[in-house]
């Protein structure tokens, strides 16, 4: 008997065998282009979103919680001034104080990012922040750091400084304004 005559399906005609080898070729060639062209976008957005929360933590306005420590202090404290002028030596031991009393919870430069105010709701001030350097009267940060907040309407983790003097209080109210005004 005679080999029967192979038919067409069994073997498919050359342009389908050239099609099999370019169609993955122009699969990886499309993919290769075409994720050539979308990374560079997909890193811009993911700059942006970066940008974007540094710029949060670095120079934020910040004046939810600024208005929210503001109307937690007595109406007459906040008009208060300093009775006589601080002094550099004093500003020297303010700047000790901070360091060994405030850094834990405001950060050394004052972001309000130290170990221990990481767990508070809300987080220790951010005296970069530009409501607290144009919205807080000085006498109303004098007496957040004599009094707390602790025992204010606000109850948050802010401690009462109580055992310092007047002159030592106005003494770190001008310095953590000056560390809010550092770069
Ligand atoms: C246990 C953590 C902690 C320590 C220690 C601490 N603070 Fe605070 N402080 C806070 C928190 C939390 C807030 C924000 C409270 C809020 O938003 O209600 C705050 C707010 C403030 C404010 C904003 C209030 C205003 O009216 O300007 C100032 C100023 C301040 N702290 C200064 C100090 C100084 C100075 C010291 C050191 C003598 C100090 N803090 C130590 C947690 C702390």
């Amino acid at each position: 008997m005679a080999e029967p005559t192979p038919s067409p399906a069994q073997h498919p005609p050359r342009w389908l065998f050239a099609l099999y080898v370019l169609l993955p070729l122009w699969a990886a060639t499309y993919l290769f282009v075409v994720g050539g062209l979308v990374q560079p976008e997909v890193h811009t957005v993911a700059r942006t979103i970066e940008g974007v929360s540094r710029g949060a933590t670095a120079a934020p306005d910040g004046s939810e919680q600024v208005l929210g420590i503001l109307a937690a202090v007595p109406q007459d404290a906040r008009d208060d001034r300093p009775p006589r002028p601080v002094t550099e030596a004093m500003l020297a031991e303010a700047k000790s104080q901070y360091d060994t009393l405030c850094a834990v919870c405001h950060g050394p430069q004052g972001r309000g990012d130290g170990p221990a105010g990481a767990a508070l709701n809300p987080r220790p001030l951010n005296f970069h922040f530009r409501a607290f350097q144009e919205r807080m009267p000085p006498g109303a940060t004098h007496w957040v750091i004599k009094n707390g907040l602790g025992n204010t309407p606000r109850r948050s983790g802010m401690p009462a400084f109580g055992q310092l003097s007047d002159d030592q209080i106005w003494a770190l109210v001008e310095y953590v304004r000056r560390l809010g005004r550092q770069p």
